[in-house]
This record gives structure tokens, sequence and C-alpha cells, in this order.
């Protein structure tokens, strides 16, 4: 027996039922007389938001390191990058003896109003999956676990407790699973958090289906389940569903209901054991393998910090403003965040740090700026005073860079933001800003996209979003050149609120329906043909790059190939850049409604001027796929599909076609209602086309006409039983087409 086994074998109901919620707000309990240790854990993701246990303040976190929020490091594309980030927040984690950072947050983005975006990774499943799985394991590297949250289809702050998320499987599979998916099975998180609101009408912290079925059987997942804090609903239930671990305590009460619950023989004593196996595996994986002398290096790693965050900026817009010249030109810095930027959201995921730098003072030291502080950093209203002042200071430089963002009230945890304005007095500013300087740059401090009616007037956009405790020396790195911009978007940025997927329900109360199904983000946009702002995967750099000779391992691949795309891609430009390629797959065969193109796959490459490397993909036949509700399975239909390389999602510099193959069978069972067009263009549906066709040409058309195009138009949406009445079709004709058919496609599918 295993040392697990043996402590469960000797734990009483009880104790079992105890070790199944938190100690306080933080801790698992221990139990003494067995030496079961207790452990503590802390939120994350981009720092340690430990308590302050010895402080005389207990909601004080300790004096931390705080590394760009998710909102950026999305924008990195850089796997590796979030691997580093994960190991130093390990390191970090091992110093103060936490067993689980609770992170990385990957709900995707479906509307820029969620208060949590800044903590989100992104719009795209695939992009959120892979970025999440290096971050896992950089941190899981050093023995210390993570907490992938919120699971699942927590996309709204507003009703989080008690609304339910309501759509399709095959929204659930395609947009809101995958990056759990994939987080689970390339990195094995220690723990999953599940979420507050409800699926389809059940709870997160007791579905079943996800959390037994889909998270444990199908993906197979063995870390244990921990509740979002106070996301229970019914523990025993709960326990039921696979929900491990209720954090925080709930005063033992309902530790005394699974009691009960097995007392009564409610709840088998047997599945109390596996959950309290799980927790226990967890905490000894921690408590056994960690090591002493660990050092918190703050120093360190803010540095850390700041190179991640300039592989996460995103130069968005640039007509040769960028990079400054550090030459004596008359350089003005405008606005409070120039000073004072805004590094992070508001919430649980909040660092208590100190070592902030900004990038007027980290300017100031490459040459001489002038400042004017425009705007209130948190208010809505133009101080005509500090305007005007402002406008003076540009109307007397050479560049002029504003500032700006969102006030630390607009993004938080807990509500979501109502429109996707800036404050009026930041708008105000910019727009007087081009009247009187022709080269105006703008700097954005923001968790989610803002609308930018000023775009077309200034001469450069840079998106630094919420870049952590290093921003300031990053911006200032990127402005004047000392480092090549090399982030692009990991979410669109629309041009208007009502442009976007969900903006007529976003955020519902009770039940939000996720109508736009699969279409979120730029699967929506590029749809429906629309003009945005900034698209997915946008990003200039301060070199060019050219994409040459794509080539595909196979022009004909089916369901067990592994395609390899390759494709060259050359630094053209004067200076070292770094290029994120990125490879997106469109079904052209026409058999579901499906988003345009989809990501698939994505590298990031660091070339010197003149320099060529050659990006590597390789995809499996999940890339052409799509969740196919009949089949409760992913279906890559057969048929033509196209392999995009491009530079962005609406920059798309090289295509090459395919045909996927597959030797699935979707399930048919020919009946009264089945549709002609489910079977009349399939070879198993020929002979009962040739039984029928003669009596509906002759019923439809008193057979007078015989075109083909006419019938299948006519007939293609009718369900079989409609052709008694327009066919003259007898019952027995028309049962014995239905056998044919059953018999015809039961042969295939045998
Ligand atoms: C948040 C989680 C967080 C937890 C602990 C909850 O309200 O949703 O993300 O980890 O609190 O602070």
């Amino acid at each position: 027996m295993n040392k697990i086994d043996e402590i469960i074998s000797k734990l009483t109901l009880e104790e079992k039922a105890g070790l199944c919620s938190g100690a306080d707000f933080w801790h698992t309990k221990s139990v003494d007389r067995l030496g079961v240790p207790s452990v503590m854990v802390s939120d994350g993701p981009h720092g340690l938001r430990k308590q302050d246990l010895t402080g005389e303040d207990p909601n004080n976190s300790i004096e931390a390191v705080c590394f760009p929020a998710a909102c950026a490091t999305a924008c990195s594309f850089d796997r590796e990058l979030m691997y580093g980030m994960g190991e130093a927040l390990g390191e970090e984690c091992l110093a103060e003896d936490i067993s689980v950072i609770l992170g990385p947050a990957v709900n995707i983005k479906r509307s820029p109003l969620c208060g949590r975006n800044f903590e989100y990774v992104s719009e795209d499943p695939y992009l959120a999956g892979e970025l999440s799985a290096s971050y896992i394991n950089g941190v899981q590297s050093r023995n210390v676990g993570t907490s992938i949250k919120h699971f699942a289809a927590n996309s709204q702050e507003t009703a989080r407790m008690y609304c339910s998320s309501d759509m399709t499987e095959r929204t659930l599979r395609e947009i809101y699973f995958p990056a759990f998916e994939t987080a689970v099975k390339k990195s094995q998180p220690h723990t999953v958090m599940c979420s507050y609101n409800l699926i389809n009408g059940v709870y997160s912290s007791e579905n079943d289906w996800l959390l037994n079925k889909v998270l444990r059987d199908e993906w197979g997942f063995e870390g244990y389940v921990v509740s979002d804090w106070g996301a229970v609903n019914d523990r025993v239930k709960g326990l039921a569903a696979g929900l491990d671990l209720e954090m925080p305590a709930s005063g033992g009460l309902n530790d005394a209901k699974i009691v009960k619950a097995v007392k009564s023989g409610e709840l088998s004593e047997e599945l109390l054991d596996k959950a309290v196996k799980r927790i226990l595996t967890q905490v000894y994986r921690y408590h056994d393998n960690k090591t002493d002398g660990h050092v918190f290096d703050r120093q360190a790693d803010h540095k850390k910090a700041a190179d991640i965050a300039r592989e996460s900026i995103v130069l968005l817009k640039n007509e040769g403003a960028l990079p400054l010249p550090s030459n004596g030109a008359k350089l003005a810095f405008i606005g409070e965040f120039a000073q004072n930027p805004r590094i992070q959201g508001g919430g649980s995921s909040h660092i208590n740090t100190k070592n902030i730098s900004n990038a007027l003072e980290s300017a100031k030291k490459l040459c001489d700026i002038s400042y004017a502080k425009g705007f209130n950093r948190e208010e809505n209203d133009t101080d005509t005073a500090l305007l005007e002042e402002a406008v003076t200071l540009c109307k007397n430089s050479d560049a002029v860079i504003i500032f700006a963002g969102l006030p630390d009230s607009f993004e938080s945890e807990g509500y979501d933001r109502t429109h996707m304005r800036m404050p009026d007095c930041q708008n105000e500013l910019i727009e007087r800003a081009c009247e009187v300087n022709d080269n105006v740059i703008v700097v954005l401090h923001n968790g989610s996209p803002v609308e930018m009616p000023w775009n077309d007037k200034v001469s450069a956009v840079l998106e630094v979003y919420l870049c952590g405790e290093a921003t300031g020396e990053a911006t200032a790195d990127i402005l004047f050149g000392n480092a090549n911009p090399c982030g692009k978007l990991a979410e669109t940025i629309p041009m208007k609120l009502s442009d976007t997927p969900c903006a007529l329900t976003f955020p519902g109360r009770r039940h939000e329906y996720y109508g736009e199904g699969v279409f979120v983000g730029y699967r929506y946009y590029d749809k429906k043909e629309m003009q945005v702002r900034y698209p997915f995967g946008h990003g200039l750099s301060y070199t060019e790059f050219e994409y040459s000779d794509l080539r595909l391992s196979a022009n004909e691949v089916s369901d067990d190939d592994i395609l390899t795309v390759s494709v060259n891609v050359t630094n053209t430009g004067n200076c070292f850049g770094k290029e994120i390629v990125q490879l997106y797959v469109a079904d052209k065969t026409g058999f579901a409604v499906r988003p345009l193109q989809e990501l698939k796959g994505f590298d990031k490459v660091a070339l010197n001027p003149g320099e060529t490397k050659t990006v590597t993909f390789e995809l499996d036949s999940r890339a052409f796929s799509y969740f196919n509700e009949e089949l409760g399975s992913w279906y890559a239909p057969n048929g033509k599909y196209e392999i995009r390389i491009g530079k962005s999602s609406r920059n798309i510099c090289l295509t090459a076609g395919l045909v996927h193959t597959t030797s699935v069978r979707l399930p048919f069972k020919a009946h009264e209602n089945t549709v002609f067009s489910d079977f009349m263009d399939l070879p198993e549906g020929k002979e009962a086309m040739e039984l029928l066709l003669p009596m509906i040409s002759q019923g439809l058309l008193g057979g007078s006409h015989f075109d083909p195009k006419m019938h299948r138009g006519m007939i293609e949406g009718m369900p079989l039983r409609q052709i008694r009445s327009f066919g003259g079709i007898s019952d027995e004709l028309l049962q014995q087409a239905i056998d044919t058919l059953n018999r015809n496609f039961s042969k295939k599918n045998g």
C-alpha cells in the first residue's frame, strides 16, 4: 500500500470530509495525528498575492513582483517566454512556501467588456491553450502546482455567481473548452479551479459531465478540482460530480453534510476516498519535493518582468514616427500614465508591488523630455487648466507622445465595463494635440480594447496593455528603438462596441445565451466581412519580413496523418527583429457552418537583417476538425482545405490547398423525417434516389420537364414523408427506400 492509501485507511470519516475543504482562506487542512501537512495556495497569475500572515493587516499581501498581466503576455505568442515566466513564479512560490499558484486564467474573451479580460489570455482558444500549457509547465518544473481557471465558460463578471452560460455543446467544445483541454493534455496542471457560473443550468461546481466525464475521463486530468472561492452550491452533489476541494473553509458546515451523506448512504465512502486521495497526492507532491534555499530575488525578477514586457508590447500603427529620435529633438510626454502607469487590473490578481518604473523617468535617462500631466488619470471630465497646458506644450514640440488608457475603476474583477470608450478628457486631449501637432503618438495602458476615434489622425499607436511593474523601462526601450516591438494582438480591436459578436445580449443576468456560437472574435468579424480597427494577430516591427516558399508534406492527408507545413521568413529590413508567423486553416468543404479560418499554429522567429529561417508546423486531423454533435466527437469532413500563412488574421501572405479524407462515418439512420439533403449526394443514397426520383419527377412536375438542378432545389430540404403528397408515392415504396438507405449506410459504416 502506498503512503497516501495508508493514510486514507487510517483517517476517520470526519477527517476525510474535513480534508475536502480549506482550513482557512488559503490553507488546506492538516491532520496532526497522522502527520498530514497543511499547505498554502496563493493567487496569481502574474505574481504572488500571498497573504501576509505576519503583518498587521490580514488583507495585505507580501511585497512581490508584478509581471505583465495575461492581456499583455498573450501578445508575445511566445511559448518559451511563458515557460520562463512560469519558472520564475515557481521559484518565488518555493521561496514563499506556496504549494499552488492560482492561475493561469484562460477564459475566452467573448466581449471586450468583460471586467477580467485583462487577466485572460485571448479570444482564440488555440493561442490560450498553447501559452497556458507552457506557463503551467514552467511553474510545475519546480514541483509547485498551478490551478488553471475558471472552468468553464466564465466570460463575464456581471452575475458571475449565478448566471448560466447557455450554449451548444459544439460551442463549448470548440471555443470555451480547448484552452483547458490543451493545458490538461500538454501540461497536466496539478489542480483545476471550477467556475462560479452555471453551464446550461448546472453549476460548474456540481457538474458531473464537466468535471468527471470531460475533464477526467476524456482528457485524463489527474489532479484535484478546487472550487472558485465560495463557488459551492450543494456540497454533496459537488463531491459526487468531481469537486474535490472546497475553498475557502465553510466553517465545518459542508464537511458535516458530507459526513451525513456518507452515513445515510447517499454518498459512497469510496467516492470520498477518491477525492481525499486526489488532494493528498498534490499536497505531498509539493511537500515531499520542496527543497530549501530558494530566494525570492525581486531585482532579478523585475528584470525578467521587463524582458517579458518588451516581448509583449504591440506596435499597432506607425507612419514613421517611431522609433523616436534621441538626438535633441523636442519631445513631449503627455498624460498622467507617463508618470504613473497602469500596470495591472483590480481584484484577486492584484499584486502588491512598489517597484514600478515609469516611461518618463526611464526616457529621461536617454534624452531631455518635457512633460505635462494633461488630465487626471482616474477621471472622465476634462481639467481645462491641465488640457491647455498640455496643448501649449504640444505646439512647441517636435513629437508628442500621449500616454493614455483606462482608469483603475474601469476594469476589475467583479463587474464589467458598460462601454468601450476611454475617458472623455483623454480623447479630447488627443484630438486637440492632433490639431496643433502632426506627429502625435499614442501609448495605451488598458486591459481590453478601447474605441479609438482619433486613430486616423495620429501617426503611431503603441498598445502596452497592463504590462507589469517594469512597464516604464520596457515602453521607453520600444519608443526609442532600444528594443524592436514584436508583440501581436491576441484579440481583435473592433471599431466600436456595437460591432462585437454578443453586443445585443452581453452581459446576461440569470441566463446568457451564447447565440453567436463559435463565431467569437475574428471568427465573427471575418465571417461578417466587417472592418475592424486592428485585426487579431496584428503587430508591426521596426524591420520588415518577407514570407516565401510555403511547402506541405502532402497534398492529401487522412485521419492519422501528420501534415508538415514549412515556410521561409526573411528579415528584409535594417535591424534585428522577431516575427510571429501564424498558420490558419480554412475549411473549403462547405460541409458545416464554420469560421472562415482558424488559428492552428504559430511560431516566433528571431532574425538578423538579411537572415532567413524556416518555420515548421505540424498539423494533425484535429486541426481540420469541428465538433460534430451527432457524432459526439471531432470530425474533419472529406474535401478541400486551405493552409494560410499570415502576418495577421487579415494579412495572409501565402496559401496552399490540400484534401483531407476521413474514414469516420457520421451516424445515419433513415426514417420518414430524414431530409433528402442528408443522403441525396452520397453514394449510399444513390439506390434510394433511383427508386424515388421518377415518381417525384412525375408528381412534382407532371413528368413534363426534367431538370436535375430544379429537382435538387425543390427536394433537398424535404423530409421523405413529404413525397407522399407531392410524389404520390405509396407507403410501401417509401418504406422500401428507407430500408435501402439503412442497408447501404450500415454496409458503409460496418
Ligand atoms: C476569483 C479567483 C481567485 C479566488 C481567490 C475568486 O473570487 O474568481 O480567480 O483565485 O477568488 O482569491
